[in-house]
Formats: structure tokens, sequence, C-alpha cells
């Protein structure tokens, strides 16, 4: 029997229509991938928490038996030195070295320079404008800055990781370009390493150096593991930044409500991860023992992908999906992914959206989009976001 393929989604933050019609009719499909493999779609959100917390029977291991990989040719990058990579018991042991690096504790302590960051990017953006490129000028800036703080190194070097992350998930540049602007980055992250070359002794780049130093980490791990904190944090926050402010413009009721009622912002942020859903084909596995779903049993060497964008619009969980709803109470979407490879960084992503949420429409009230025709999503790369966002004010 013929087998669809992967749609992408035709509506910047609704799935695809064909994936909405799957999701009604059952909670997994079996599709066929551009690179010819097939694998499980999970498109429910009840199945989806079910399915990603199996650990025994989930590997995140591009090189497992049947891995369901979206692009032709060898896995490439650092493979299973990074953490996402991983499976137990390996991945536990790194989760717990690196988890602390992300605490509520440190969170916190980081959200007066966050402010600083997000306040000085504004005038910058003031500066340069109106017109303005906004997720150049602001939303590539203020995660580039926070990993910067994260990783304990100089703010100047947020330059160098815009350059390189953005050759890195441009659709315009070859395979060679790419290959050698993430080897750049490679490099850039392995100098850093080797020189100490720190601002902070509680970031993370000195933490990797005490682990290091301490055996409990090699040095390939290291440096895989700093370039994986860059290349996770910075593009899917900017996207993030740049598609929630499109949505704020779209309702400028949601504006005045954060104004009156600032205790809003989390639920608000927590309604942009779920509809945005920008790392929707992200989430990827392989089975590894039977998986048993109502009807259907997922066999050994089969792969998963968990649609985000399906299963976080599935009115079974979220009642008028496309609405963002800032009553809808706990957070149970797969925007930061589930199980044992959530998001590491998401109590620091989660801040940074607080920080510009919080001040982007009190500092810039008149803030509009240039001109509707001009707005360029990136709808071919794994993470659906933006090229470029013309603004005014
Ligand atoms: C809005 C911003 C972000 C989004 C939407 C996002 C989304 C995700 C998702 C969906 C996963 C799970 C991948 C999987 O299961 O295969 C993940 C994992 C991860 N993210 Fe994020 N992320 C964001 C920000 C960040 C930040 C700021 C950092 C760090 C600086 C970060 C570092 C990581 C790491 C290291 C993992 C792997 C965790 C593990 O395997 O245990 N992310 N992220």
């Amino acid at each position: 029997m013929e087998q669809p393929t992967l749609t992408a989604r035709e509506v910047p933050f609704r799935p695809s229509a064909e994936h909405e019609q799957w999701r009604e009719e059952h909670p997994l499909k079996r599709v066929t991938l551009p690179t010819g493999l097939s694998s499980w779609l999970v498109l429910r959100q009840a199945e989806a928490q079910d399915i990603i917390g199996r650990t025994d029977s989930l590997s995140a291991d591009t090189r497992a038996e049947g891995y369901p990989h979206l692009r032709q040719g060898k896995p490439t990058g650092d493979g299973t030195t990074q953490l996402v990579r991983m499976d137990p018991p390996v991945h536990t042991r790194y989760r717990r070295m690196f988890a602390p690096f992300f605490s509520a504790k440190r969170v916190q302590a980081w959200e007066p320079a966050l402010e600083k960051i997000v306040d000085d990017a504004i005038d910058d953006l003031l500066a340069a404008g109106p017109p303005a490129d906004f997720h150049e000028r602001f939303a590539l800036v203020v995660p580039s800055k926070a990993i910067c703080m994260l990783l304990g190194v100089d703010y100047d070097l947020h330059h160098e990781f815009e350059r390189l992350t953005k050759i890195n998930t441009s659709s315009t540049v070859t395979a060679e370009e790419r290959m050698a602007a993430v080897a750049e980055l490679r490099q850039l992250m392995s100098d850093i390493i080797d020189d100490q070359r720190v601002s902070n002794a509680e970031g993370v780049i000195a933490k990797m150096v005490d682990l290091m130093d301490a055996g409990e980490i090699t040095r390939d791990a290291a440096v895989a593991n700093a370039l994986l904190m860059v290349v996770a944090g910075h593009e899917t926050t900017a996207h993030t930044i740049s598609q929630g402010t499109i949505q704020m413009i779209q309702r400028p009721d949601l504006q005045r409500t954060i104004t009156e009622h600032p205790e809003k912002l989390p639920a608000l942020i927590e309604e942009m991860l779920r509809t945005q859903s920008i790392t929707d084909n992200v989430i990827a596995r392989a089975a590894t023992a039977p998986i048993a779903v109502q009807d259907t049993t997922i066999e050994p060497g089969e792969g998963i992908i968990f649609l985000s964008s399906s299963i976080n619009h599935d009115p079974r969980a979220f009642p008028n999906p496309l609405d963002i709803d800032l009553d809808r109470g706990r957070a149970d979407h797969i925007g930061f992914g589930g199980g044992i490879h959530s998001c590491v960084g998401q109590s620091l992503a989660r801040a940074e959206l607080r920080a510009v949420f919080g001040t982007l429409f009190r500092r810039i009230p008149t803030l509009r989009l240039a001109a509707d025709d001009d707005v360029e999503y990136q709808r071919d790369a794994f993470i659906f976001g933006m090229r470029r966002l013309p603004v005014q004010w």
C-alpha cells in the first residue's frame, strides 16, 4: 500500500490541513519521509505524552535501526557525544551533570542581566530604524547574548555565534558552506575551552573545564555539548521571539492584558510555544521494543516522529486550539519536547521570553509589521521559523 509523504504546514501557526485530517482519523499515522524511509507520526497529545515517556523502548541515537532521518546522507555532527542523541545510562549521567547549569536559582539570578540585554537590544533597534528587520536586529541578538552569559564568555562573541548559526540554518547555502560553518563554530568552542577564555567562573565553559579536570567528561564531549547549547538555544529562542511578536501585533488585546496583568506573562509564553510549535518534526526516535498504542503496535526498529504542531493543536487537550488562551491552565504541550530529553534549557528560554514580552510593547507600543508581504518564514528547514521580519513603529 502506498504511504503518504510528510507535508509542510501552509499557515504559520497551524498544522498542515492534511495532518489535522490524519489526527482526526487516528492518533498515529505511517508515512514515507523525503528520504524514502518510513516512519510513524504521532498526532495526538495524550498518545504523544504516553509514548515519549517510554524511555526503555526508545532511542534518540541517529544510528539506531529505523531512526527516521529527514535528510539524505549519513548523520553528521557530534552524534552520540551530544546530550540530545544519547540514550540511558549515558544520557542519565550527562543530564545530571548539565541540568544544574540551568537550575531555578541560577535562572533567577540571571533575570536582571536578561532584562538589560533586552533593554539594550531595544535601544539598538530604535537607533537602527524605522523600518528595521526585527529578526536580525533584535530576535537573534537577545538569545545569542543570553548564551554568552550562560557560557560565561565575553558578550562580543555573540556576533560570531549569530554569523555562524545563520549560515548553519540557511537554505541558500551549499552543504559544504554549512559544514564549514559548523566546523568553525566547533573550533571556536574548542579554542574557548582550551584557552579557558571565560569572563565568569560560574559559566558553563568554566564548569565544563572543571568536569574535564575531574575526569568526568572528555574534551570532545565538552566541546560537543557547549556547541549543542549554542545551536539548540539560539535560533529556537530567536524564532519564538519573532513569531511571538507577530502574534502580539495581531492581537493588541494581548498587549493590553500583559500590561495590566503582568502575572499572565508565563501563560502567554506557554501559549506562544504551543501555537508556534517551531520544532515541528524535530523530536524523533527509533523504537527499540514494541510500543502498543490502542490498536497499533510500533515494532522495534521502526521510526517515530512526534509532530509537535499537530500534537499541540489537538482539540482533545486544547479546546479551540488556534486561540491564544491565557486561562488554559497546566502547560502540557510538547513545545520543549518531553520525557528524558525534554529541553534542558527551557527555564533559560522562558526567562528570555518573559524579559522580552514583559518589555517590548511597553517600550514600543506602536510596533507593527512594515508590510505583510515582506515577512519571510523559514519553511524548508527543520525548525519552522523566520528569515525576515520587517517592522516599523
Ligand atoms: C524557545 C526556545 C527553545 C525551544 C522551542 C527548544 C526546544 C527543544 C526541544 C523540542 C527539545 C527536545 C528534542 C528531542 O526530544 O529530540 C530540546 C532539547 C534540548 N534543548 Fe532546547 N529549546 C529551546 C531553547 C533552548 C535553550 C535556550 C537551550 C540552552 C542554551 C537549549 C538546549 C537544549 C538541549 C541541550 C537539549 C537536549 C536535552 C536532552 O537531550 O536531554 N534549548 N529543546
